[in-house]
Order: structure tokens, then C-alpha cells, then sequence
């Protein structure tokens, strides 16, 4: 990787501001110290995320945002952009790894899309609809799983895809988690303290509705406020807002 460290008056070193890299062919600029996801970001480049959420700490666990990097596969949303780095994002390969991944998710829980209130306004289904998908090849799973309810809110786990974005954005006001996850592998599950879920505010509660990137948190008495078919993703597919800073 060339070094593009300048020598200073008095023999320090300092480096540049910006970092050279190139995204699908295109030549970009970012700052220092952003990762990937950011620098392609920052360049009108989409990169989908699920688990990742700005303003939360990256996590790197659903792999959705994976892309090639001279040649070797890195989680766009962790890994520190470096100079000259060689970035594949909307090539063959990497799109197939991507479909993989959302049929997967999509085998793996129960997603009923026409009865969901999510419908429109779900990342994982305007993802479906960006990769093309019409049916998953893996075999779907059709897990047997509870909807719990708490006060102001549903938890709905045949929905839920794991990514810990509630668990991370969701606190007391004294920084107590209210979400975490329970068990593993296949049996891992939000699991939520049902004395400090009592406590959420309306606020808090319809942030942890929107946060989720799919129908698994759900606010009481405001279903279906805003009518299937304009909702944000059935107005615009899921990254045009990015590529359309281009
Ligand atoms: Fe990067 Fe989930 S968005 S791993």
C-alpha cells in the first residue's frame, strides 16, 4: 500500500487530511480515520447496512455491507478506510453474497409482508426489492416464535433479524439497557426487562420502533397511520437518498 505520509519542518510526520482509495473504478477522497461505509457514503456510493446505524457503535454482525477489498471480504461498516484500498461494492459477486444473505433472512423468520406494519417502511424488504429477490432458495424455516406484549409496545420475534440496534440505541435515562440478547445460535432472541420497559417513554418507544430495521418492535395504537403504498420505501427504493448525493 503506498505511503502517502508527508515529512514536516523540524522531521515529524504528518499525514494528509484525505484518503485515496477507489470505489467500483471510481477515484474518491474521505477523510482520515472514517470507515468504508462512511467513505462510500460520503462519495454518493451505496453500501446497504442492517445491523449498522448512525450514531450507534458499528457492530459488523450481519455482514450485509460486506464488499471486496484487493480481493478479500470486509464488513464496510467496521473496517477503517486506508489509502489505496481497491473496493468492490456493486459487482457480481459481492451483489450474489448480498442476495444470499437477505434470503437467508428472509427463510429464517416469519416475514409476512402484506399483514406487516412495518410494510414499506422495512429495510429488509426494500432490500428484497433492491436485490431482486422473488424467492428465497433456502428452504423457509417457519420457526415457532412468541409476540410479547409490554406496555406501549410489541415485540414481535418471527420479525426480528438480531441486528442489535435496539439493544444498543434504547437506555434509561440513567444508561440502563432495556434491551439484550438471550440464548445462542438459533435460538438467540431479544429478551427485554419488562420493569425498565415500563418505564419507556412515547418518545423512546416509537425511536425503538424506528430504529428497527424491520416490524419486530412495534408501537401500541398507531397501526397503519400512514396507508401501504406511501410509505418511504414505496416512494423511493431503499439508497437513492445516498446515490442521489452524487
Ligand atoms: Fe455492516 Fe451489518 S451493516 S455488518
Amino acid at each position: 500500500m503506498p505511503d502517502n505520509r508527508q515529512r514536516i519542518r523540524g522531521g515529524g510526520v504528518s499525514m494528509p487530511d484525505k484518503v485515496k482509495f477507489t470505489i467500483d473504478g471510481q477515484e474518491c477522497l474521505a477523510d482520515q480515520g472514517v470507515t468504508i461505509y462512511e467513505a462510500a457514503k460520503a462519495n454518493g456510493v451505496y453500501i446497504p447496512v442492517l445491523c449498522h446505524y448512525e450514531g450507534l457503535k458499528a457492530v459488523g454482525s450481519c455482514r450485509i455491507c460486506s464488499v471486496m477489498v484487493n480481493g478479500r471480504w470486509m464488513a464496510s461498516c467496521t473496517q477503517p478506510l486506508s489509502e489505496g484500498m481497491v473496493i468492490e461494492n456493486d459487482a457480481p459477486l459481492v451483489n450474489e453474497y448480498r442476495q444470499a444473505i437477505i434470503e437467508m433472512l428472509l427463510a429464517e423468520g416469519n416475514h409476512f409482508c402484506p399483514t406487516c406494519e412495518k410494510s414499506g417502511n422495512c429495510e429488509l424488504q426494500a432490500l428484497a426489492y433492491r436485490y431482486g429477490i422473488m424467492v428465497p432458495r433456502f428452504p423457509y424455516q417457519f420457526p415457532r416464535r412468541k409476540i410479547e406484549a409490554f406496555p406501549g409496545f410489541l415485540l414481535e420475534h418471527n420479525r426480528c433479524i438480531q441486528c442489535q440496534r435496539c439493544v444498543r440505541a434504547i437506555q434509561t435515562e440513567d444508561g440502563r439497557k432495556i434491551f439484550a440478547m438471550k440464548d445462542r445460535s438459533k435460538d438467540i432472541r431479544i429478551n427485554i426487562d419488562r420493569k425498565l420497559a415500563a418505564k419507556l417513554s412515547e418518545d423512546q418507544i416509537q425511536k425503538a420502533m424506528d430504529i428497527c430495521p424491520v416490524g419486530a418492535i412495534l408501537k401500541k395504537g398507531v397501526g397503519f397511520i400512514r396507508p401501504i403504498g406511501q410509505r418511504k420505501y414505496d416512494r423511493q427504493p431503499i439508497g437513492s437518498e445516498i446515490e442521489g448525493e452524487k
